[in-house]
């Protein structure tokens, strides 16, 4: 799956190609289905330091 197109998405983003951080907080992320946003993959095969690398970036 491309990331960049989900990520892209008009059909849950308004004004998708908005550089918005804040849309993604973990309080605004929960208004999407689960897979709109998936930088660090997901499933059983899913980054497996995703929570690190967002501690690192913005003391999650
Ligand atoms: C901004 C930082 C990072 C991003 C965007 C990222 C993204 C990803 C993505 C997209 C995958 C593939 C997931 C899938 O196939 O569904 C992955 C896998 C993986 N990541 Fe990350 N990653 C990041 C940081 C890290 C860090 C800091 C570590 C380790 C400390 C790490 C370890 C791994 C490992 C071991 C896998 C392979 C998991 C597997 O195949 O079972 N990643 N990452």
């Amino acid at each position: 799956m491309s990331q960049y197109v989900i990520h892209h998405d008009s059909q849950y983003l308004s004004d998708p190609d908005l550089f918005s951080p804040d849309r993604w907080t973990k309080e605004a992320k929960v208004q999407f289905p689960r897979f709109i946003y998936f930088p660090f993959g997901g499933g059983i095969r899913g980054c497996v330091g995703e929570t690190f690398a967002l501690m690192e970036e913005y003391h999650y």
